[in-house]
């Protein structure tokens, strides 16, 4: 099978890459920068690193259009998170993080579509966040970011409807609270531990348009 995954140089996206590549299956390794020390080590003949800034519009189109063959499993997983509170709120954060975090996601899987690039009966898994749920929100870290993820999520509901015809499952996908940049030294699950966790829920999912923790436990939206 066939693995796309964005933001695969770091983090949760390079645990992603190096278990998948155990599975021996092949990787698609979607970053911005491509001279990524992390993917380059891992010499491995599965892998094809590809540059993508997902949040500039016409790099997505570009990939989209270079993309040889065709994916089985789409895995939106680059994301940013940008600190603040309300009433200090930055508007340039609150757009960084809809390019990245929401439609990057959404428009990356338009142009792969478009360009018949999304393999029939594959997945595309919405790497989102439980800050994203608005049922189980008090209060955030990060409005830039959880606004962002819940409107990922809304895009995972909406193409799930979409993606029916075409037998392509669409969910979201909590990872955890992981030991990356992102989540901090004090997060309790490993960047391994959680991508293991999540290859398992994709092998096994069979409901399309849901939202789910890294165990496979369906989270509301
Ligand atoms: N860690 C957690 O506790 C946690 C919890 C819930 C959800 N998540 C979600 O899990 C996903 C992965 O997070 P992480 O913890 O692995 O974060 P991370 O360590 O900060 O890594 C983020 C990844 O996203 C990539 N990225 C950011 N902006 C990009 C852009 N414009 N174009 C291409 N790639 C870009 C980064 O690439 P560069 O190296 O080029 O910046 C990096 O590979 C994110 O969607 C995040 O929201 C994480």
């Amino acid at each position: 099978m066939t693995f796309l995954i964005t933001g695969a140089n770091r983090g949760i996206g390079f645990a992603l890459t190096k278990e998948i590549l155990k599975k021996k299956h092949k990787v698609i390794a979607a970053v911005r920068n491509l001279k990524a020390k992390n993917l380059l080590q891992l010499e491995e003949e599965n892998i094809d690193i590809m540059h993508l800034d997902i949040s500039d519009y016409n790099s997505i189109v570009d990939f989209s259009a270079q993309l040889k063959c065709e994916v089985d499993i789409l895995i939106n997983n680059a994301g940013v998170l940008f600190k603040d509170s309300f009433p200090e709120l930055k508007y340039e954060d609150f757009l960084n993080s809809f390019k990245v975090n929401t439609l990057g996601a959404l428009f990356l899987t338009q142009e792969l579509y478009k360009n018949k690039k999304l393999k029939k009966g594959g997945k595309i898994v919405n790497i989102d966040s439980i800050l994203g749920s608005i049922s189980n929100t008090r209060t955030t870290p990060s409005y830039c970011y959880s606004i962002s993820k819940a409107a990922l999520n809304m895009a995972t509901k909406l193409l799930s409807n979409y993606f029916l015809k075409e037998d392509i499952l669409v969910f979201s996908v909590h990872p955890g609270w992981v030991k990356t940049d992102m989540g901090g030294k004090n997060a309790p699950i490993t960047p391994e531990e959680s991508a293991k966790n999540i290859i398992n829920l994709i092998e096994n999912v069979k409901e399309t348009g849901k939202f789910y923790d890294y165990t496979g436990k369906e989270i509301e939206w």
